[in-house]
């Protein structure tokens, strides 16, 4: 069974409630019915009941019936869900009248359900930028205990068995977080860690990247590194990890072992830590579309519930998938 096989079957196991905030959109339409068909997960869709179940009579989708549909204007906890954005959000200046407005908007709604205990995770997206779906999210949910940063994961697979852990790589932050501290950066390094191990299955080899590899370069974006790297290693002891390292010194077992022989993870890193979003975001477009390796995610990591945001260019196929993965997350938050 193939890594993402085996992550809908998991989720099928789990029968997890996954809210998805643009249930009118076409593209989630599918994907919901194709979710609810092979019992990948429960299925809440928010949108006008009508038109949903107009485009899905329209698009011969047989499975909607089977979702839970919310409509986002005449929902029966409007005012619990107004209360609850109130508490979250008053030392931020939120009032009653302004949050009975927000509570309307399916992205602030999904984002209630979820802190209210009436759904597991969320995926969204197809329609909305991810600043606009993070946003609700990072206000509301917030992150987990421990944790003060959100960080978005990909998964990288290649055909080049060789790399990483049989061709899978891990890496981050490629979404979310613009110029993290080396405080930030640690945290990243340890949570994608989590994420090799629960949504991957493996277990992480970590390499934080950078243009220097121990030593040969000295520049304050080179100590960023290599202070992230230490501070790793005191919130995570066991963890497997070494740094700086270059791109290459990290997955190539060759030149690990002339530019950083005796390290625990050059030449075999299985988890690549990104110095800034700059980096990590322009480097797994850049593999996906020059080398075609396949790009699984962002998976949003460090939030205190399982909340994923697509790409507007996503397909049916990257819906269900990451709904799977959203699936897999809960509760292991
Ligand atoms: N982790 C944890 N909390 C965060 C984070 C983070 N990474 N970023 C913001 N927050 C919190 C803030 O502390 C703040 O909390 P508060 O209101 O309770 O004080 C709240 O979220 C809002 O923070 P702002 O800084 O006002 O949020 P803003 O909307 O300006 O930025 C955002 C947050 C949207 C995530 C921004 O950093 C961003 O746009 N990042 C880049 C996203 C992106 O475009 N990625 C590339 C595309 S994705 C792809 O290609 C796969």
């Amino acid at each position: 069974m193939n890594l993402l096989e085996q992550i809908k079957e998991n989720a099928r196991k789990r029968g997890k409630r996954i809210v998805l905030p643009e249930g009118t959109e076409e593209r989630t339409l599918k994907a919901a019915n194709i979710l609810l068909e092979e019992g990948i997960a429960r299925v809440i869709l928010v949108g006008n009941p009508g038109e949903i179940n107009r485009s899905a009579r329209a698009l011969g989708l047989e499975h909607i019936g089977k979702a839970t549909i919310v409509d986002p204007v005449a929902h029966e906890k409007r005012e619990a869900y107004a209360e609850l954005l109130v508490e979250a959000r008053k030392e931020k200046g939120m009032t009653r009248e302004r949050a009975l407005e927000l509570v309307v908007d399916p992205l602030y709604l999904a984002v209630l359900m979820i802190k209210n205990g009436d759904a597991d995770g969320e995926v969204a997206g197809a329609r909305n930028a991810t600043g606009d779906v993070l946003r609700p999210a990072l206000q509301i949910v917030k992150t987990r205990p421990g944790t003060s940063v959100v960080s978005g994961a990909f998964l990288l697979l290649t055909e080049r068995r060789e790399f990483g852990e049989n061709g899978l790589i891990v890496c981050a932050d490629c979404a979310v977080m613009p110029n993290p501290t080396a405080e930030e950066l640690a945290q990243i390094a340890v949570a994608t860690a989590g994420t090799a191990r629960a949504i991957a299955g493996i277990e992480p080899r970590v390499a934080m990247l950078s243009f220097s590899t121990k030593g040969s370069a000295r520049h304050a974006l080179v100590d960023k590194v290599i202070k992230a790297t230490a501070l790793a290693r005191e919130l995570a002891p066991g963890l497997v990890i070494d740094g700086e390292l270059q791109a290459d010194a990290a997955i190539v077992e060759a030149v690990s072992a002339s530019k950083a022989p005796g390290s625990p993870v050059a030449g075999r890193a299985n988890v690549l830590i990104f110095p800034s979003l700059e980096v990590g975001n322009i480097a797994y477009k850049l593999v996906q579309r020059l080398a075609g390796v396949e790009a699984i995610g962002p998976v949003l990591q460090g939030m205190a519930a399982p909340i994923n945001d697509l790409s507007r260019g996503c397909s049916v196929s990257d819906i269900v998938n990451l709904v799977a993965i959203t699936a897999n997350q809960a509760g292991n938050e």
